[in-house]
């Protein structure tokens, strides 16, 4: 919904973390100056930051903070020094209880190329050029939260989850996909594992149902061995793809890679109440407080906060165009730049697309 202000909950987090919120922010505080709006900002702990400080990663007062938000902005989570924390209180429990505590059973993965990063596709860059495919992967069902789960003795031991998925949830993450094919390029490819999960065939027959809604989608199905070679294959042949929960987390990171662009992609987490946004990265604890790492991806995570959960879509594209410039100048940190380029800075790159951005306004209104 439009509003003259927003309540945002930053949850800057580990490693880099806080260093590219620290620039998304800048960017977000120098959009809403131009247009027009205001955010409240309400900074919480979650992840390795927060058991440092609660025993847990994700107090219930972050949690409880993030429900009454407009949007949730995330850095990154984990560090080595919880590595070997028991699974339970290890800092990835803090994104998957925010993930369910939020309800957030959708997440949007785009994977598009920067026209200027080409040539840091591992494909051929007539492969990958141009592409724009969009991974609506489900977040709170599948085998990541299913029951039973565990790890017992019996039989000499053994490890056990379970996929499951109900109806209601293949049917409201379809929906969330079909509309996305819809207003794109009105192609859904839905990926399974039908040749052996009933879970998947349950899957499939639901995600069929659904399609009558939407006669103008073509909809096709994929094996998720299948999508994994056909998305290096020839990844344009693809505009969104439908998933669960686990093959979603495979085939998004594989799709980031075709882009060139790893380091850069941004992610919407969203559900029925406030959506969260961060980017596809990790917490690179190696160069954390260096004032190296890539704050693009958060920016554009920042941008996508903009548009779905703030109803600010030219403001988003305002953003998203400055990154875009800002790139095609050679402006690049480490992670993107190719031998000789020379380097900036986090805050440096943070700085020229806040720049950018204010010139782009500037440019509009007159
Ligand atoms: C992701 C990550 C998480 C996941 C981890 C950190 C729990 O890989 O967001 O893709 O598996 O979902
Ligand atoms: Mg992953």
């Amino acid at each position: 919904m439009k509003k003259e202000a927003y309540r945002i909950t930053v949850l800057p987090g580990d490693g880099i973390g806080p260093e590219v919120i620290t620039e998304a922010i800048r960017v977000l505080q120098q959009t809403a100056e131009c247009a027009n709006f205001k955010l409240h900002l309400d900074y919480r702990l979650v992840g390795g930051a927060a058991i440092d400080n609660y025993e847990t990663p994700l107090p219930m007062e972050t949690l409880q903070a993030c429900k009454v938000s407009d949007a949730v902005l995330l850095g990154a989570i984990g560090a080595p020094q919880y590595d070997n924390l028991p699974a339970a209180i290890r800092p990835e429990k803090g994104l998957l209880g925010l993930r369910a505590g939020l309800k957030l059973y959708a997440n949007l993965r785009p994977a598009k190329v920067y026209p200027s990063l080409i040539q840091a596709s591992s494909l051929k860059a007539e492969l990958v050029n141009n592409i724009d495919i969009l991974i609506v992967r489900e977040l709170t069902g599948g085998i990541y939260f299913g029951e039973p789960r565990g790890i017992d003795d019996q039989a000499g031991g053994r490890g056990y989850n379970t996929m499951v998925y109900t109806r209601p949830e293949v049917e409201r993450i379809s929906r969330v996909a079909f509309e996305a094919a819809h207003k794109r390029g009105k192609r859904l490819c839905s990926v399974d594992k039908a040749n052996v999960l009933e879970v998947s065939q349950f899957w499939r027959s639901v995600v069929i149902k659904m399609a009558a809604e939407y006669p103008d989608v073509e909809l096709s199905h994929m094996y998720v061995d299948n999508a994994a070679m056909q998305l290096v294959r020839k990844p344009k042949q693809f505009d969104v793809i439908v998933t669960g929960n686990l093959f979603g987390d495979i085939l998004s990171d594989e799709a980031a890679m075709l882009t060139g662009s790893l380091g850069m992609l941004p992610s919407a987490s969203l559900g029925d109440g406030p959506g969260m946004f961060e980017p596809v990265h990790g917490s690179a604890p190696d160069i954390a407080g260096q004032n190296k790492a890539n704050p693009i991806a958060t920016i554009a995570s920042a941008a996508m906060m903009l548009a779905y959960s703030c109803d600010r879509k030219q403001e988003a594209a305002i953003i998203e165009q400055a990154i875009s410039q800002v790139l095609d100048e050679g402006t690049r940190t480490a992670d993107i730049a190719a031998e000789g380029e020379p380097i900036i800075s986090t805050s440096e790159m943070g700085h020229r697309i806040v720049e950018k951005v204010k010139e782009l306004f500037h440019r509009k209104q007159e």
